[in-house]
């Protein structure tokens, strides 16, 4: 197995930042790459404040959190990547911006570096089948929030080498995750049945079943959920919820995955959740309420 002491992590969103802090807070030398000098800052904000939080929780002390932020480098350059043994991207759902990443990288890492992708829904196989080297790439997919879930999906392709595979598991173990093993389908497990569920809810609110609120609600009160199909919808993302939807459509041709036209409206609008300020519901308001003009009764 190779040894992992240097992490790669690219993106900074709401994924690599959750990662990039898991990684730092295990110990491992982490080196997170933005694209843009604002963005790098609003990630290691996230960073410092969800290292804060677990400080506040008593799952560390002060000067622990101070030991995983120094571990953190961030940078807009790809090739300060070059000495990690180990590189987990976390950027938007496209496959060619991902696989153009890998090309890049194929150039700048080691030989045998390994490669990782928290990719929701693409195949792996599409990323592998653009690099020199596809026996390193694997599937490493976190769950958000990344510090709260305690998953990490494993996929390995036809062509991932056992001893990388069995470096990725060992690796989501290190930073305290357990881990399943799963094959190369889009989705994996968690999204295979999570994500219908959510366009589920969404098509639930075009077809004005019930508020967007009861709609969760029923839910949280009914089914032991620990928050509602479209509070996670806002949580997740919309715009990375409705590429995925596309992305799962087109490998399984089932309209259960296909995203519903609001969802798409909501994208278009800027309405795409938690991290915009506002989705299904309004995060500038306190409390937060669902947002008017979208479902019955508001
Ligand atoms: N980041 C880090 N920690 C967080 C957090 C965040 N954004 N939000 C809450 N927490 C922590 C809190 O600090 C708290 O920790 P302690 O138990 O140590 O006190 C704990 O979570 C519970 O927090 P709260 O009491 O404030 O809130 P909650 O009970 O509502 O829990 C939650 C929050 C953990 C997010 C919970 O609502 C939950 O599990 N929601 C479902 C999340 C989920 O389904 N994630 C998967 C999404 S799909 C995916 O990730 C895959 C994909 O490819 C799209
Ligand atoms: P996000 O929009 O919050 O963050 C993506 C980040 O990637 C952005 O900050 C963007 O600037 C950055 N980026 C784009 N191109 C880049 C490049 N060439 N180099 C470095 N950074 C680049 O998205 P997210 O929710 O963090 O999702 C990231 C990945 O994780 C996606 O593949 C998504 O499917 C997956 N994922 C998301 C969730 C979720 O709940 N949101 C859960 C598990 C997996």
């Amino acid at each position: 197995m190779t040894e992992i002491r240097r992490v790669g992590v690219l993106g900074c969103g709401l994924m690599g930042s959750g990662i990039a802090q898991a990684c730092a807070t295990a110990g491992y030398e982490t080196v997170v790459r933005e694209v843009s000098e604002e963005l790098i800052s609003r990630g290691m904000d996230a960073i410092a404040r969800g290292l804060q939080r677990a400080v506040e929780k008593d799952r560390m002390s002060a000067a622990e959190r101070d030991r995983a932020l120094e571990r953190i480098t961030a940078t807009i350059e790809l090739t300060d990547l070059a000495g990690c043994d180990l590189v987990i991207e976390a950027v938007v759902e496209d496959l060619e911006v991902k696989n153009s990443l890998w090309r890049e990288l194929e150039g700048i890492c080691a030989e045998d570096a390994i490669f990782a992708s928290n990719t929701s829904s693409l195949p792996i196989s599409e990323m592998a089948a653009s690099l020199r080297r596809p026996d390193r790439l694997v599937g490493l997919h976190f769950f958000n929030p990344v510090a709260m879930m305690p998953l990490v999906e494993v996929a390995r392709t036809i062509a991932t080498d056992p001893s990388v595979f069995e470096t990725a598991v060992a690796f989501a173990r290190s930073l305290g995750k357990e881990t399943i093993e799963c094959k190369d389908r889009s989705g994996f497990v968690v999204n295979l049945l999570l994500v219908p569920f959510m366009m589920d809810a969404i098509r639930a609110v075009e077809q004005g079943v019930a508020s967007i609120e009861d709609i969760d609600r029923a839910m949280r009160l009914g089914a032991g959920h620990p928050m509602g199909p479209l509070a996670l919808c806002d949580f997740v993302g919309l715009d990375t919820l409705d590429r995925i939807g596309e992305i799962m459509f087109r490998e399984y041709r089932e309209k259960r995955y296909a995203s519903p036209p609001l969802l798409k409206r909501m994208v278009a609008l800027g309405y795409v959740g938690k991290k915009a300020g506002r989705g299904f519901y309004d995060y500038t308001k306190e409390p937060v309420e669902p947002v008017g003009g979208i479902g019955p009764g508001s």
